[in-house]
């Protein structure tokens, strides 16, 4: 029986923790750049963290959301730095139970953590300071929704920041200005390219440990080893901010 999109990454979610493999591909390419402790699922790096915090210019009770936050080490972090309110939303129940645990772990118990997403966030209209999201936009399909979901959800002046790819088709700086926002930064994070491209090389070279480690949740991993490096260079990863309306 084949498998949905969601339930690969379900069952890749179940097994990432069980994967020395895996953990030791993200530390041979990113060195100290890889914030481990956070369990990352995606490209992230300290340089980014450091990038989003001064972007979000996140400040005590302020109250934020993390869409797409997967296991949800990102958010955490920044809201832990900055003694923010947490919500992380993600489509997936493993992410989200995970997520929960992990901020048990780091010490932000009071982050609270629901199934959701871009597009169904369930919040008040103009409820939240910020918004966050880390290598998640690129999953959705309907990018004018999401970004009229984010403009509801924030209050005027509110910050969204995030990380994504940008196919040369895509704009989304035209499509955060049809929802509302100012975009205020639009950068390439830093040496993304060449890291991206060697995990995607070492894990082909080492898909069969990482098929024992990690079951069926090995295979979102491998089709995206083998399919996106052609297509890589012309979508880069861009991190952007963007401020609604006042
Ligand atoms: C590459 S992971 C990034 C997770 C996390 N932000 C991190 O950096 O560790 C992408 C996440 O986007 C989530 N996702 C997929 N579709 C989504 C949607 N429509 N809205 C929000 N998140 C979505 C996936 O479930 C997954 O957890």
């Amino acid at each position: 029986m084949s498998q949905t999109a969601e339930d690969r990454y379900a069952d890749f979610y179940a097994r990432q923790l069980s994967s020395p493999t895996l953990a030791r591909i993200y530390r041979d390419v990113y060195g100290d750049d890889h914030p481990e402790e956070l369990r990352p699922f995606g490209f992230v790096t300290r340089t980014d963290l450091a990038r989003f915090a001064a972007l979000l210019e996140l400040r005590p009770g302020m109250s934020f959301v993390d869409l797409g936050c997967g296991r949800g080490g990102p958010g955490i972090a920044l809201a832990r730095a900055a003694g923010a309110r947490l919500l992380g939303l993600d489509p997936l129940a493993v992410a989200v139970e995970g997520a929960r645990e992990l901020s048990v772990s780091l010490g932000l118990p009071g982050a609270r953590f629901a199934v959701g997403g871009f597009t169904a966030t369930g919040l008040e209209p103009e409820s939240r300071d910020a918004v966050l999201s880390v290598d998640a936009l690129w999953m959705v399909w309907n990018k004018r929704a999401a970004f009229a979901e984010v403009a509801r959800v924030l209050r005027p002046g509110g910050r969204f920041v995030f990380s994504t790819w940008e196919p040369s088709y895509l704009d989304h700086g035209g499509l955060l200005a049809a929802a509302g926002f100012t975009v205020t930064a639009k950068e390439e994070a830093e040496r993304w390219l060449e890291r991206q491209l060697r995990v995607y090389e070492l894990v082909r070279a080492q898909a069969a440990a990482l098929e024992a480690e990690l079951g069926p949740g090995a295979s979102v991993l491998l089709e995206e080893a083998r399919d996106t490096p052609a297509t890589l260079p012309s979508s880069p990863r861009v991190i952007m901010a963007a401020t609604k309306a006042g």
